[in-house]
């Protein structure tokens, strides 16, 4: 059994970005620009953006945070994004989630111009890459095919279960497996999935991403399986000076033996979602989705 260490292979793809911004700065062009835009005040939302904006500084990206109040109104967050839209200065932005109860995420997301969106969240860019169209492909997504790449795991015709269905994990990356070069044969569950033992058994691969703490057990996981854990949860904790720590969605500890490659939480796919924003951002600095 072999862990898979997704710290590692961020850092290895954290070095290649920064060699590739040093050229392209060096061949006269502008750093690439990524905004970040923070509504609010959730605890787990601020962590990540400063995560993001620590790692923009890494690859050599010039990155700006927009914070803004809890109160902020839809509108003022609209015009907001109307204005990063057509700043030439900004090579792509996001809208950290989730927002305030007020404010429509779905109408934010489809306010952002899909060539700036560099979290791949706008419906261009879904059907984009439903239709194997060149787009920027959602973060946790692409980190898992680079882990998948890195490790050189075999994926063609082998049998994938993907569970939990969300747009921005589970329906995607069921996508992007079933697509050519990666060729896996997907099954795609959720909740109301019936013998989801018994399908989750049969997988070749299997990537929980429902969002339950320690739900896949090692009586559901074939012997030699690939297992990529999505989940995190917070539970407390009085082991951890923060009070709390994360939980994926497998028992790491009874379901790891019976792997071939397993992702730990933390350190598995965690660490590669920062990645693929840095990639999307160089991308979308080149204009090498949208001309
Ligand atoms: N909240 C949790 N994950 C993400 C993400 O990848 N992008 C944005 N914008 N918000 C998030």
């Amino acid at each position: 059994m072999q862990i898979i260490d997704g710290k590692e292979v961020a850092a290895n793809l954290r070095k290649e970005i920064a060699a590739e911004v040093e050229q392209w700065v060096a061949s006269g062009h502008r750093r690439p620009h990524l905004v970040a835009i923070l509504v609010g005040n959730d605890g787990a939302s601020q962590t990540y953006v400063g995560h993001k904006e620590k790692c923009c500084g890494e690859v050599g990206f010039r990155s700006t945070v927009l914070r803004l109040p809890e109160e902020t109104t839809e509108e003022s967050l609209l015009q907001e994004i109307a204005r990063l839209n057509v700043d030439p200065e900004v090579d792509g932005f996001i809208v950290q989630l989730p927002l305030p109860k007020h404010i429509s995420e779905q109408k934010v997301i489809e306010a952002i111009d899909p060539k700036k969106d560099v979290d791949g969240f706008h419906p261009v860019n879904t059907g984009r890459m439903i239709s194997g169209l060149p787009a920027y492909l959602p973060a946790t997504p692409d980190g898992i095919l680079e882990l998948l790449k890195y490790y050189k795991i075999e994926t063609s015709g082998r049998h994938c279960v993907v569970i939990g269905r969300s747009n921005i994990v589970g329906r995607p990356i069921a996508n992007l497996l079933s697509q050519k070069g990666w060729d896996c044969t997907v099954t795609l569950c959720h909740s109301r999935t019936k013998d989801l033992k018994d399908v989750v058994r049969s997988g070749d691969i299997v990537i929980a991403a429902l969002g339950k703490a320690e739900f896949v057990t090692a009586d559901m996981v074939k012997e030699g399986a690939v297992i990529v854990d999505v989940g995190i949860t917070r539970v407390p904790s009085n082991k951890t000076k923060s009070g709390w720590k994360l939980l994926g969605d497998v028992k790491f500890d009874e379901v790891a033996p019976k792997c071939s490659y397993i992702t730990p939480v933390p350190g598995g796919v965690g660490p590669m979602t920062i990645i693929s924003l840095m990639k999307n951002t160089l991308k979308a600095a080149r204009k090498e989705i949208y001309k």
